[in-house]
């Protein structure tokens, strides 16, 4: 029986949605890591704490208690908007760097899925690093322009889809070349990984793909 369901893949590939959809189905419950990554940006950028500072983001990331579920709640305020915002799109890949921020995170990460013994859960490194023993691994992608039109569809912040691409080109960048681990790419990842190129399909399409492997 399939428990343990590990996501990976760039930005806008649409792993939140796939991800919801496979923890429906399951009857488990879903985290989405990115979002803790976005909440330790959020937090360094709403107290002035210089980004590049490893070891003071490392430091904080360590007092924060980061909540993520329906909502994103970082020491108890509700950050599930905020940590959306350009300009944490704009920091995260600094902070994701951080080997201490990721072994802090990966840590919380690993003792989430302990504690409940199955569930899905999504990000850039879920297969390889914090989760290497998941029943299913799902390697998400698609086209870069693709992946920018969706969430320029799906953020309406004024931003063209231009703009949207060259952010999430920049953060594929970032992400595949840190030294901790990284965003691999399609032809890399696991042995035990689906790939599955999500351009022209449908978030059904998507899901029921994902579903004959289970
Ligand atoms: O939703 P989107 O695809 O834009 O990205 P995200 O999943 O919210 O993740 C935001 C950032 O966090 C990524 O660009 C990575 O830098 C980082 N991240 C990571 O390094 N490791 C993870 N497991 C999840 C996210």
């Amino acid at each position: 029986m399939t428990k343990i369901v590990a996501i990976d893949g760039p930005a806008g590939a649409g792993k939140s949605t796939l991800a919801q959809g496979v923890a429906a189905h399951l009857g488990l419950e879903r985290l989405d890591t990115g979002a803790m990554y976005r909440a330790v940006a959020w937090y360094a950028l709403a107290h002035g704490i210089d980004v590049g500072d490893a070891e003071a983001v490392a430091e904080m990331a360590g007092r924060l208690r980061i909540e993520v579920g329906e909502r994103v709640t970082v020491d108890g305020d509700d950050v599930t908007a905020a940590i959306r915002s350009a300009a944490v799109d704009g920091a995260v890949s600094a902070v994701a760097a951080n080997p201490a921020v990721r072994a802090t995170l990966v840590e919380q990460q690993r003792r989430w899925m302990k504690e409940r013994g199955a569930g899905v859960m999504e990000g850039r490194d879920i297969g390889t690093v914090v989760l290497p023993d998941a029943d299913l691994k799902v390697y998400l992608t698609a086209g870069t322009g693709e992946r920018a039109r969706r969430r320029a569809t799906e953020r309406r912040d004024g931003r063209s889809t231009a703009e949207v691409e060259s952010d999430l080109a920049r953060r594929d960048r970032l992400d595949s070349t840190r030294s901790h681990s990284p965003l691999v790419r399609p032809q890399d990842v696991a042995d035990d990984a689906v790939v599955i190129d999500s351009t022209g399909k449908s978030a059904d399409e998507v899901l029921e793909e994902v579903l004959r492997c289970l």
